[in-house]
C-alpha cells in the first residue's frame, strides 16, 4: 500500500484564499491587519521563517513589521519595543522568533507581549486558556495540524494519537488539542523506553523531535496517519543540504494510510495559521473599537 499524500501547500493556498477576503473586508473599514514581527541574532533558519512569514503577510494583504536585533542586544531594549508595540493600535499581532539568545529569559520576553496580541499562543494566559478546552490563540504549527487532519476528515474520536516530542511550540499543544477532538493521547520524549512499542499502537502519529528520518516505516501502523512536523537540513549522504522530516518519507509511506510530505507539508500551514491568528486578532480589536 503506498499511502495518499496530504498536501499542505494546496492547503494553504486554499486558506490564504479566505484570509486574502478576509483581510481586503476588514480594509474596507479601515483596518490593515499587522503583524509585527521580533527577530534576535541572525540564526539562517530563524531569519528564513522569518522572512516567510513577513511575505506571508503580504500576499494575503496584511502589514508587516520586522525588527531584526543584534545577536547581543539586551533583553531590556527587546521588552522595551515589545511595550511600544502593545500600546500600538495599528499593531494587531506580536510574534517573537524562537529560539532567543542564551542570555535571555525567554518566558520573560513571551510574558512581556500582551495577551490579545499573542498570535503565537505562548503567553500563559494563552497556554492556560488552550488547556481550559477555551483558546484565544492556538500555537500555529498545532493549528495547521488540526487544519489538515480535518480537511481530510481524519476520524479522530477514540482514535489513538501518539505525538513525539514533548515542546512547549508544539508537542503539548498538539496534546492539548488532539484530547480535546476525542483521542486518546500518548505523548513520547526522549525518556520513553520503548517508543516503537507506542508508535505502532498510533492510528495518529504526529512526529515533532527535530531528528532526520528518525520514525521508520516499521514503527507506524499500516494504515495510519503520519504528521511530520519535522524541518532538517541532511547532514550527509547522497542528499546532502535537502530538507527532511522526522519521518523517513520513503519507508512510511508504504505503511501509512495519509502522510504528510517534508517539505510541502506542515510548513507552509503553520505561517497560515499564523496569518489566521493575526487576522483573527485584528477582527477581534475592530470589533471592540
Ligand atoms: N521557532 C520555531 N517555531 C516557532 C514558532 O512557531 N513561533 C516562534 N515565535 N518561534 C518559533
Amino acid at each position: 500500500m503506498t499511502a495518499r499524500i496530504l498536501d499542505g501547500n494546496a492547503l494553504s493556498a486554499q486558506v490564504r484564499g479566505q484570509l486574502a477576503e478576509r483581510a481586503a473586508a476588514l480594509k474596507a473599514r479601515g483596518v490593515t491587519p499587522c503583524l509585527a514581527v521580533i527577530l534576535v541574532g541572525e540564526d539562517p533558519a530563524s531569519a528564513v521563517y522569518v522572512r516567510n512569514k513577513v511575505a506571508g503577510c503580504e500576499k494575503v494583504g496584511m502589514r508587516s513589521i520586522k525588527d531584526v536585533y543584534p545577536i547581543n542586544a539586551a533583553q531590556e531594549t527587546v521588552l522595551a519595543r515589545i511595550t511600544e508595540l502593545n500600546a500600538d493600535p495599528a499593531v494587531h499581532g506580536i510574534l517573537v522568533q524562537l529560539p532567543l539568545p542564551k542570555h535571555f529569559d525567554a518566558e520573560a520576553v513571551l510574558e512581556a507581549i500582551a495577551p490579545e496580541k499573542d498570535v503565537d499562543g505562548f503567553h500563559a494566559d494563552n497556554v492556560g486558556a488552550l488547556m481550559q478546552g477555551t483558546p484565544r490563540f492556538i500555537p500555529c504549527t498545532p493549528y495547521g495540524v488540526m487544519k489538515m487532519l480535518e480537511s481530510e476528515k481524519v476520524a479522530l474520536k477514540g482514535a489513538e494519537a501518539v505525538i513525539v516530542g514533548r515542546s512547549n511550540i508544539v508537542g503539548k499543544p498538539m496534546s492539548m488539542l488532539l484530547l480535546q477532538a476525542g483521542c486518546t493521547v500518548t505523548v513520547c520524549h526522549s525518556q520513553t523506553r520503548d517508543l516503537a512499542f507506542h508508535t505502532r499502537r498510533a492510528d495518529v502519529l504526529v512526529a515533532a523531535v527535530g531528528r532526520p528520518k528518525m520514525i521508520t516505516g516499521d514503527m507506524i501502523k499500516p494504515g495510519a496517519t503520519v504528521i511530520d512536523v519535522g524541518i532538517n537540513r541532511q547532514q550527509s549522504g547522497p542528499d546532502a543540504g535537502k530538507l527532511c522530516g522526522d519521518v523517513d518519507f520513503e519507508t512510511a509511506k508504504e505503511v501509512a494510510g495519509l502522510i504528510t510530505p517534508v517539505p510541502g507539508g506542515v510548513g507552509p500551514m503553520t505561517i497560515t495559521m499564523l496569518l489566521t491568528n493575526t487576522l483573527e486578532a485584528a477582527e477581534r480589536a475592530r470589533g471592540k473599537s
